[in-house]
């Protein structure tokens, strides 16, 4: 028997197909985390594919490549450490293009099962958050540096949390006695100050802070701007200046092949309402059709063995394929 794997990957099969991916095609997967779904991407495109992935976490990085090496031997595989703000660019340098993306944001489970990465209330470790712990601001000095109007815009903004300001409060009184360093602390800091009706007081305070340390709709905001260029870019008479304007195809500059399919799988509103709203504003200007009317969500099964996908969205576009029209009958390019 296999052993047991420690993530679950989110809407696999979903995904997958609407990536409608085919054999010899090039998938990039911009949070590659275990590998679940580029190890399935991997099957799907073949021996004759190509598989990006991303990470900001080297050490998931590191595993994802070793299981889609393991699920498709052989196969060319561009592993890129950092966040996927800046996978386009990436690509772009390293000549690569890809006709399938998926962005699954958030988290993998042994990141949060780790203390001492320090996302989790449920153990005590340091107060650390980042998700690449090599660079950035540690959750633990934000809490030491921010002003008490800076933490309670985060818990507010980020976690929805009522509570915002009486905890705001408590962190900047309590950090002149004694710094909050560990997940702990902080927890019972805000245990003591708020109740979750229903859920862990906590939960919306870590939330927050997560998504503050990395950025992480920041980075959502720059991926959606990167895909939403590249589709506008390839509307006849929209091409980018440096080309010359026109309908010049953007040489040198892809990452997205003519007719790419985008899947996100968010985990929060706010993420979803993001991707929601850019993939709207494709589909409206003709540069790409939506592949999910609402998104989709897990079913009752998936559900039931997978605590992560009770909240997940899963929204795809393809962009439009441009024909070209100084060619007769408007040949794809
Ligand atoms: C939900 S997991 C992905 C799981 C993966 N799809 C699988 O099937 O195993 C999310 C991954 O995205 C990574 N991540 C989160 N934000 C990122 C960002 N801005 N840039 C790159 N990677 C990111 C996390 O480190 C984590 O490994």
């Amino acid at each position: 028997m296999p052993p047991p794997l420690d993530h679950q990957s989110v809407l696999p099969t979903e995904s997958l197909d609407l990536l409608s991916l085919q054999p010899g095609q090039t998938y990039a997967d911009a949070t590659a985390g275990l590998g679940g779904h580029a190890a399935m991407a991997a099957e799907r495109v073949g021996p004759s594919g190509t598989i990006i992935l991303s990470d900001l976490d080297a050490s998931m990085l590191e595993r994802a490549t070793a299981r889609v090496k393991e699920a498709q031997p052989g196969i060319r595989v561009e592993a890129i450490q950092g966040s996927f703000a800046g996978l386009p660019a990436a690509m772009v340098d390293r000549g690569l293009v890809a006709d399938a993306v998926l962005a699954d944001l958030g988290f993998a489970s042994p990141q949060v099962d780790d203390p001492g990465r320090g996302f989790s209330f449920k153990h005590d470790g340091p107060l650390d958050m980042r998700l690449d712990p090599t660079s950035g601001t540690s959750a633990a000095e934000l809490l030491a540096t921010a002003s008490e109007a800076e933490i309670a815009e985060i818990l507010w903004t980020f976690g929805e949390e009522r509570g915002s300001r009486r905890i705001a409060r408590k962190v900047v009184a309590s950090r002149e006695a004694q710094p909050i360093t560990t997940t702990r602390a902080l927890a019972d800091l805000v245990r003591s100050c708020t109740s979750g009706g229903g859920i862990d007081p906590a939960t919306r305070t870590f939330q927050a802070l997560r998504i503050a340390v990395n950025d992480e709709l920041g980075a959502l905001s720059a991926l959606l701007g990167a895909i939403s260029a590249q589709a506008e870019s390839k509307t006849i008479g929209n091409a980018p200046a440096r080309d010359g304007g026109g309908w010049s195809e953007a040489t040198g500059s892809r990452w997205l092949a003519q007719g790419a399919r985008v899947a996100i799988i968010s985990f929060h509103s706010l993420e979803d309402r993001m991707v929601k709203r850019a993939f709207n504003a494709l589909a409206d200007a003709g540069a790409a059709r939506r592949l999910t009317r609402k998104p989709i969500v897990p079913g009752e099964a998936e559900m039931a063995t997978n605590r992560r996908a009770r909240s997940a969205r899963l929204r795809a576009i393809e962009l439009t394929p441009i024909t070209d029209p100084s060619k007769e009958g408007g040949q794809p390019r």
